[in-house]
């Protein structure tokens, strides 16, 4: 048996932090402390009470100190960041973290902000890959182009501020804006690929799947395809963006069919169980990459399906953690067992 590791999971209440901590609680080698900004977290409540902790929110200004005093006081060897805007924050205190012995399981920052940046993200793949031309805001972008284009925002999530824009006209008058990107359109069918690369950017799995049914950005029903086109466009756009532990590439094919680069999210993805249950437990695999220990070199995946429903957690009401004067400001407003 291997020694007894702590984890810090963030975004406990997100459908990535769930998995996660379910994922790595199966294992029984490691203790989980869960956060979250928010006391109604389900994630929270899936570890023993004196395990739980409130965070600030990752872009207000105490969140990354808050961090770093919950792992100091948790004695944490491994931190998991779950949420889009935690995971540059989070990278760019790497050095404060390793300082107290806290390795991070997440993609390097430069990885980050290539991928936090659909522009540069697109210059970076063009050649590597399919990549549809994408060219920042203005009325020039209109030139050898056919129309319908999407016009969306150059850091983006959440599908927030897409158009489909049918002339040349109506871009022209969207005017000209470099935080706004002019993209041609994949007409194609649309795939998720959760990818797991090696902390020399080997790839060790990639894993297609459908989204089958979409419900507020998540996917509440999906399955995993055994694509080796799509596999290798996705191990293609890991490599160029050097991507080291997880991230969700998201493919959609042009109009003769083939597999074209949407965007990477840096991060593990809502549908992981399904990643999982395809016989890829990508949590488990990072801990144990980011920890030095040995990982197969490639990890095989099956076809399977799946749909989702919600699942209930029932406590003592004494267990809501309690927050301070309904504050979240407070550091880390309240942790070990606060009734
Ligand atoms: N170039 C494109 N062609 C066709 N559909 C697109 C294109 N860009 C975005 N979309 C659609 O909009 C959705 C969200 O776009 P995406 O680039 O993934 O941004 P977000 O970060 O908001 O998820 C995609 O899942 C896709 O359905
Ligand atoms: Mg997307």
């Amino acid at each position: 048996m291997s020694d007894r590791v702590t984890v810090l999971v963030t975004g406990a209440g997100g459908p990535a932090g769930v998995a996660i901590i379910r994922s790595l609680l199966r294992r029984g080698d490691v203790r989980v402390v869960a956060a979250d900004m928010d006391a109604y977290a389900s994630g929270l409540y899936l570890v023993p009470a004196a395990d739980r902790a409130l965070v600030p929110a990752g872009l207000a200004p105490g969140f990354a100190d808050a961090v770093l005093e919950l792992c100091r006081r948790e004695d944490v060897d491994v931190l998991f960041p779950t949420v889009d805007v935690e995971l540059p924050v989070a990278a760019r205190r790497a050095d404060d973290l390793a300082a107290q012995g806290v390795r991070l399981a997440s993609p390097s920052l430069d990885t980050l902000l290539v991928c936090l940046d659909k522009y540069a993200l697109a210059q970076r793949c063009a050649g590597v890959v399919t990549v549809p031309r994408t060219d920042l805001l203005s009325p020039a972008a209109a030139e050898g182009r056919s129309f319908p284009v999407i016009v969306k925002p150059r850091s983006g999530a959440g599908s927030r501020g897409i158009s489909l824009v049918s002339t040349p006209a109506e871009l022209a008058a969207r005017g000209a804006d470099n935080a706004w990107l002019v993209q041609d359109h994949l007409p194609g069918e649309e795939y998720s690929v959760d990818l797991i690369a090696g902390m020399d950017g080997s790839v060790i799995a990639a894993v297609p799947r459908s989204r089958l049914r979409v419900d507020s950005g998540v996917s509440v029903a999906g399955r995993t395809l055994a694509d080796r086109e799509l596999q290798d466009t996705a191990a293609a756009v890991a490599r160029a963006i050097g991507l080291t532990t997880v991230a969700n590439i998201q493919l959609k094919r042009t109009a003769d069919g083939t597999p074209a680069l949407l965007e990477v999210n840096p991060r593990f993805s809502g549908a992981m169980p399904l990643t999982v249950a395809s016989g890829v437990d990508m949590p488990s695999l990072t801990l144990d990459l980011v920890l030095g220990r040995p990982v197969p070199a490639h990890v095989p995946f099956r076809e399977v399906a799946m749909v989702r429903y919600l699942e209930d957690v029932f406590l003592d009401p004494a267990e809501i953690i309690a927050v301070p004067g309904g504050e979240l400001g407070d550091a880390v407003a309240a942790g070990a067992g606060a009734g």
